[in-house]
């Protein structure tokens, strides 16, 4: 229990793509499609797709994440000189039945049997979330799943944090929260929340006016963090 210094967390929200689900593994479906370029793609592909949602928050013309997700997948086909919109298609169904990281169930098994509430807080648009939470089996394991499209703008709008707050009427302080984006985990720490950064990347911390409190390569960590870890 050495590291158990979380005794005012209520719940543990996570972000959804990168952290309990591998953005990677739609590329990786089809990656003898690709040939030697699939990664390139892929990174590619989620490097537009958040600049995407990070300019129409700015521009103020909000699209849903999954038009900003096709349009980012059509930049980085373009991008390598692809013009198949089979694969296009067959892509943007894959990103619907994103793999979960491993030690996810058995995680959000854990915080549950230890009284946590749980949820998720994405960017993702409902449908793409509730498909991709009914395709790894963790819809018993998640008490939110909450969306920026209620709010027509993307993180790191403090706007978007709130909204687990509202959803549990507690403070920030009171939040645990997952993320394996640096920038998200920065955001997430600014609005208050005690913060997770899942590093499965293995970045370089980022320069940005809030740091997350712990970093681990996985999300186990989490459990040890709250002292129910084995
Ligand atoms: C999300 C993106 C940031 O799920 O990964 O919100």
């Amino acid at each position: 229990m050495t590291d158990s210094t979380e005794t005012d967390i209520k719940a543990c929200v996570f972000d959804a793509y990168g952290t309990l689900f591998d953005v990677h593994s739609a590329v990786g479906k089809h990656q003898h499609r690709f040939g030697d370029v699939a990664s390139s793609v892929s990174a590619l592909w989620r490097t537009k797709q958040l600049e995407y949602t990070w300019l129409r928050s700015l521009m103020g013309d909000y699209a849903d994440f999954w038009q900003v997700t096709g349009e980012a997948l059509e930049y980085a086909l373009d991008a390598h000189e692809i013009n198949d919109s089979t694969l296009q298609d067959d892509l943007m169904q894959a990103y619907l039945k994103l793999t979960a990281y491993s030690e996810v169930p058995g995680v959000l098994q854990a915080l549950q049997a230890a009284g946590y509430k749980t949820a998720i807080l994405s960017n993702g648009e409902p449908k793409m979330l509730g498909a991709a939470v009914e395709g790894s089996g963790l819809n018993n394991l998640l008490d939110e799943c909450l969306s920026v499209d209620t709010l027509r703008i993307f993180k790191p709008d403090p706007s978007v944090y709130r909204l687990a707050t509202d959803a549990f009427g507690i403070e920030p302080q009171q939040v645990l929260f997952q993320s394996s984006n640096a920038w998200d985990a920065a955001g997430a720490a600014h609005f208050g929340f005690r913060v997770l950064w899942v590093n499965r990347f293995g970045q370089r911390p980022e320069r940005l006016p809030a740091k997350p409190q712990y970093e681990a390569q996985d999300l186990n960590h989490l459990l040890t963090v709250l002292g129910i870890g084995g």
